[in-house]
Parts: C-alpha cells; sequence; structure tokens
C-alpha cells in the first residue's frame, strides 16, 4: 500500500446516537421516545437489551470528550434526543434537556473539536407515535418546530447541522420491516413515513435559512452501492429495482425533487395510492443542502426474482470476508458510490458521517483491545476514500461509526462497533482499541504512512 495524504482541510471524526449512548432514559424530565418503548417490550432485542443505561454518557459526556480530545478528533457528530427537549414532542420546552447539550458542546469547544449535530436518529416522542408517528403529516410540523428551537438554543456554537439520518432506515427498517421501532410491517405506512421524514427535512432546512445562523445544514442518507449478480439483463433490472428501493428513493427527491419513475409505477400498481403526497413537497423536499452526509458499511449484490415484490433478491457473494454483522467487507464500494453522487448527484461537499464495523473484541492480558480486524477494515476504507478524491470528488470528511460501542439497536450489546471498548460490566470502562490508536495516527498524519 502506498503512502496517502488527504486534502489539507479534510476532517476527521467519530459519530455516535443519542439513545445508543446516553442511557438517563426518565432523568431530568426527558420523555418517553419510541425505542424506550420498543426496547421495553420483551422479544424485540437480542437479550432484551434496553438503552436505558446504555453507555451512561449522559453522565460521563466529560470524561468521552477527553477521549476524543486525546485521538485528535477536528469534529464529533452525535444527535439531540428531541424527547429529552420536548417530552411531548411539541409545547412545553425541558429547559434541563438543553442544558445537557449545552455543556456537551461547551466541552467540545474547549477541546478544539467541532460539534456536528443530527436533529433526529431515530428517537421519536412515543407521544407523537401515539398519534400516528411520521405517517401523520402533524409530525412534520412539530419536527421542524422542534429544528428551530435548537438553532435558537445552539446555533451560535454549532455549525454543522444534520436534519435526519437514514430515512431509508427510519421508514423502511421501522415499518416495513418492523425490525425497528415502532415495528410495523406495512408497506404503505413506510412509503408515508419516507415521504414525511424528508418533507420534515425541507421544512428544517428551509427554517435553517431562515434563521440566519451561520453554518450548514444537509441530511444523512445511508447509501449501498448496487451490483447486479450478473450481465444478463434480468439481473440489471434487478438492479435498477434495488438502487430505486435503497438509494434514489431518497436521493431522487433531495436532488432532484422526484421520486423514481418506474418505482413509483410499480407501487402504483400493486397499491391503489401508495402514499399521499401534496402539491409544493418535492419542492420543499428539494431545497438547497450545504453538504450530504453518507453512511457506508457494504455493498448489495442482487439478482432477479419474480416473485419478489420489487423483484429482486440479495445475495452473498463467497470468498469475501464478512464482519460481524455478517456483511461483505468491500471497500471498493465506497469508491464507487462515491464516484456515482458526484457524477449524478451533486458537486457540493460529501461527508462520509459513519463508516466502521462490529467484531468480536476482547480485552486481551495486556488490557488492550487488539482489533486487527477493525484497523483493517479502517485503513481499506481510507484507501478507498482517498481514491475518491483523486478521482475529483469532493469528499470533505470522514466520521468513523463508532466513537464507542454502544447499544446496537436491534442487537443490543451483542454487536460492538467503537473504536473504544466499552467494559459495561466493569464500571462502563473505556478502552482505546488499536482502531483508536490507527485514528488518532491518521488524524497527525492526515494520511496513511504505508
Ligand atoms: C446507524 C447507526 C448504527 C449503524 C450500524 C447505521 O444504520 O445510523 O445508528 O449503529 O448503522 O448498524
Amino acid at each position: 500500500m502506498a503512502k496517502i495524504i488527504f486534502p489539507k482541510n479534510f476532517e476527521w471524526g467519530a459519530a455516535t446516537a443519542s439513545y445508543q449512548i446516553e442511557g438517563a432514559y426518565d432523568e431530568d424530565g426527558k420523555g418517553e421516545s419510541i425505542w424506550d418503548r420498543f426496547t421495553h417490550q420483551k422479544g424485540n432485542i437480542v437479550n432484551n437489551d434496553t438503552g436505558d443505561v446504555a453507555c451512561d454518557h449522559y453522565h460521563r459526556y466529560q470524561e468521552d470528550v477527553e477521549l476524543m480530545k486525546e485521538i485528535g478528533l477536528d469534529t464529533y457528530r452525535f444527535s439531540i434526543s428531541w424527547p429529552r427537549i420536548l417530552p411531548a414532542g411539541k409545547g412545553k420546552i425541558n429547559q434541563k434537556g438543553i442544558d445537557f447539550y449545552k455543556r456537551l458542546v461547551d466541552e467540545l469547544l474547549k477541546a478544539g473539536i467541532k460539534p456536528a449535530a443530527t436533529l433526529y436518529h431515530w428517537d421519536l416522542p412515543q407521544k407523537l407515535q401515539e398519534n400516528g408517528g411520521w405517517e401523520n403529516r402533524d409530525t412534520v410540523k412539530y419536527f421542524n418546530e422542534y429544528a428551530q428551537i435548537m438553532y435558537r438554543e445552539l446555533g451560535d456554537q454549532i455549525s454543522r447541522w444534520i436534519t435526519h439520518n437514514e430515512p431509508m432506515v427510519v421508514s423502511m427498517v421501522g415499518n416495513l420491516w418492523g425490525e425497528h421501532a415502532p415495528g410495523f410491517k406495512d408497506q404503505q405506512k413506510a412509503l408515508q413515513v419516507a415521504h414525511n421524514v424528508l418533507l420534515s427535512h425541507g421544512m428544517a432546512v428551509q427554517s435553517f435559512r431562515e434563521s440566519g445562523i451561520e453554518g450548514e445544514v444537509g441530511i444523512t442518507l445511508n447509501l449501498n452501492h448496487v451490483y447486479p449478480n450478473s450481465e444478463s439483463k434480468k439481473d440489471q433490472i434487478a438492479k435498477d429495482y434495488c438502487d430505486a428501493f435503497n438509494n434514489r428513493w431518497f436521493l431522487d427527491p433531495v436532488f432532484k425533487g422526484r421520486y423514481p419513475e418506474k418505482l413509483m409505477a410499480l407501487y402504483q400498481e400493486k397499491f391503489d395510492n401508495p402514499f399521499v403526497m401534496q402539491t409544493g413537497d418535492l419542492e420543499i423536499i428539494s431545497r438547497d443542502i450545504d453538504f450530504l452526509g453518507i453512511n457506508y458499511y457494504s455493498r448489495a449484490v442482487v439478482e432477479y426474482d419474480e416473485n419478489e415484490l420489487l423483484n429482486f433478491k440479495t445475495n452473498k457473494p463467497e470468498a469475501a470476508d464478512y464482519t460481524a454483522m455478517d456483511w461483505e467487507v468491500y471497500p471498493q464500494g465506497l469508491t464507487d458510490l462515491l464516484k456515482r453522487l458526484d457524477q449524478e448527484y451533486t458537486k457540493k461537499p460529501i461527508f462520509i458521517t459513519e463508516n466502521g464495523a462490529a467484531y468480536d473484541d476482547q480485552i486481551a492480558e495486556d488490557g488492550r483491545v487488539h482489533d486487527q480486524k477493525r484497523v483493517d477494515y479502517l485503513e481499506q476504507h481510507f484507501q478507498a476514500a482517498h481514491q475518491a478524491i483523486k478521482e475529483g470528488v469532493n469528499l470533505a470528511g470522514y466520521y468513523a461509526w463508532s466513537l464507542m460501542d454502544n447499544f446496537e439497536w436491534a442487537f443490543g450489546y451483542d454487536k460492538r462497533f467503537g473504536i473504544i471498548y466499552v467494559d459495561y460490566e466493569n464500571d462502563q470502562q473505556r478502552i482505546l482499541k488499536d482502531s483508536a490508536r490507527l485514528l488518532k495516527k491518521v488524524i497527525e498524519n492526515n494520511g496513511l504512512e504505508k
């Protein structure tokens, strides 16, 4: 491997999300979220784990910022818990919730770390779910009000805002596959949720512009580049449907103000009225953003299957490396994806807002965590990102997922994604893994010395 150097202003960071790390699920006036409700119902999560305590970051944030400083992060991406700010999702503000994020942001700024805040990383106030959650268009309005509160309270200190994390997962995994809160299995509901989440993104972008605060606003999409299983025409069709379902259903409205035609036609054929959209919605959704955030973990390989609703099924390539999530390690997919975004969607800065891998980490006899596989994974993806930059992509930064081991949604604490090990059993002790040491070195050199 050759030595690689990133552009001068390239930003290095790590990411987390409120429900996955904070704990303190009912402290200081916080309201219940759909994830509190979902995890408290037995059978939804591996080992019936919950985020009640998680990494106890709510109380240990100072120690955690210290560790970020030790690694040398330029920037830290975290999310704000909506029900901490507005326990009922709307109406009365919980000042103690706002104060927590003010303390966190102060600490970050003191450490010279640039905060990047995600407004929605899946913890919808349960009270809003009781009125239909994201399926109800009123939630769009309440999200926008919540966004306005955060811009007002923290807009002078936070200069990078991400409206939503992964609308595809919110809508499909939570409402079509039922694996995430709120746990529905309903195609039309999922499509309505996707539309309303995107609409709320556009409204929050508009409010950001109107607020006059300085900084940048964007959205984070989970994108996995899709490859056909063969050169056949049919597999090509499968690839197009999968790409439309996973990627373009979200990219096209945001960047082009329209939904992918063929997939829309297919939904219309299967359902009378797949979802409700009002005139002007697409215009709002496609408001100009300042950057695109992408989360990249793996690719998809698909083949044609006429028995599937969307004509494709996913294949698992043999002779490949897999992570503990059973996700294929495929760094080339990151380069291909970035080039595609550059060619078809945007010349604006792109941030990799998540990339990383779960492995079964152990504390070694020397007290350290030698996560060589994660080190290899990260190095390969740094190379892949660098390759895209070399080919002209406007890639502006990289956030590792995750700063620390945390509550991995349906998998609970069973899967560890952190570059910092969290010893939940032993007073939540934090241990820098070898991957954190790698990132520290990469940041120092702004590249890889190989
Ligand atoms: C999410 C994270 C999650 C990660 C690994 C992304 O879908 O944004 O919250 O932990 O992937 O599954």
